[in-house]
């Protein structure tokens, strides 16, 4: 592997920084594309870059997007180049994203002169907000011309040389709900004084699980989760108030828009049945990610052609903002074997080194068409 890159590898791994935050990062990645000559164009994003490539001969305008944030997770990894910033961690590959990212760019220079078109490449900040492909969306340079583009994240769940494709579906939409009901507080001891929001909040907890299992094809992946419920201070006084937040994840298009329908009916109507009132603020995230047929098709190809191993993608119903890019033209999201070992957003994630390599070859070779 070139030392080079493995070095850079590295300084990103020590180096983390949380969504939006990503200064050192953007500058770090602009000394190296500046290094190697690469034009970037001038977008203006606060945190995170967009290079070009342009190739010698005439073709279309494709686009690569590598993330660039990390998370706020401190590491138990053992790593010689561990997080240098306590309590942040590159825990999701997106280290290896930058460092693949700018190996393949510097593969597609060496190749110049047989590249059709030109590449573009989107560091891109803050996907784990789940909102920071918005930020390069807005900028209206960034994404004119793009005829397609080409995704990809750190697979720990496959060892190195593995690639996971699929087409059609592979992340979750993903949408946020918060939920305030609303009664009416008294003493502890005298219910019949008040209208206690705490049974009608847990009576929806109880209630949304029936939208997966009683509305929602048997057939489609879906879920929901409670994941906060608040309600009340203290022992012996009945709350006004009690809280819910949540995430709902879905893979069609019409299964989430039911599910908005029925969360907010069940709460609404649950509520009103308690004596209590409901509202609801929905919140959506990025859309499922969904990968063109003949992007994967081709993806395959290229991979069997550089004798790497191709599995189907596992579909998850975590989310991945890269799907906002897919709204505008087609995509494909490829997992890339990382090492088999503990799974991403945990504290002893680790990527193995010699993925960088195989990375940046397989991505160029896509992008060389
Ligand atoms: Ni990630």
């Amino acid at each position: 592997m070139r030392e080079d890159l493995l070095e850079l590898f590295y300084w990103f791994h020590r180096h983390p920084e949380l969504s939006y935050e990503e200064f050192g990062t953007t500058e770090k990645i602009r000394e190296v594309l500046n290094g190697m000559g690469v034009g970037l164009l001038p977008v203006g994003l606060e945190t995170g870059l967009v290079a070009e490539v342009r190739g010698a001969l005439p073709g279309p305008v494709q686009a690569l997007r590598c993330d660039i944030d990390a998370l706020p997770i401190a590491e138990q990894s053992g790593l010689s180049y561990a997080s240098e910033t306590p309590g942040k961690m590159h825990a999701c590959g997106h280290d290896f994203h930058i460092t693949a990212g700018l190996g393949a760019i510097g593969l597609l220079l060496e190749n110049r002169e047989r590249l059709c078109g030109s590449v573009r490449v989107f560091f891109q900040p803050a996907e784990e907000s789940s909102l920071g492909a918005l930020k390069v969306l807005e900028k209206e340079e960034a994404m004119a011309g793009v005829e397609r583009i080409w995704g990809f994240h750190a697979d720990p769940t496959n060892p190195v040389g593995t690639f996971g494709i699929r087409e059609g579906s592979v992340t979750a939409a993903v949408d946020r709900f918060v939920i305030t009901v609303t009664g009416r507080g008294c003493h502890g001891a005298h219910p019949d004084d008040g209208v206690d929001p705490i049974p009608a909040a847990a009576a929806m907890v109880q209630a949304f699980q029936t939208i997966v299992t009683r509305n929602i094809n048997p057939f489609h992946p879906a879920l929901i989760s409670v994941t906060r419920l608040e309600a009340g201070n203290t022992w012996n006084v009945i709350p006004q108030t009690a809280q819910l937040e949540g995430t709902v994840r879905t893979m069609e298009k019409a299964d989430r828009e039911l599910f908005e329908r029925r969360v907010r009916e069940i709460a609404e109507r649950t509520a009103a049945a308690y004596g209590a009132a409901a509202s609801v603020e929905w919140i959506p995230g990025p859309p499922a990610v969904c990968n063109d047929r003949g992007m994967a098709e081709f993806a395959e190809k290229k991979a069997k052609e550089q004798g790497f191993l191709v599995v189907p993608e596992e579909q998850s119903l975590g989310g991945d903002d890269f799907s906002f890019y897919m709204e505008k033209v087609p995509g494909c999201y490829v997992k890339v074997g990382t090492g088999v070992g503990p799974t991403i957003h945990q504290p002893d994630f680790k990527v193995d080194p010699r993925a960088i390599e195989v990375g940046s070859r397989y991505l160029a070779g896509v992008l060389l068409g």
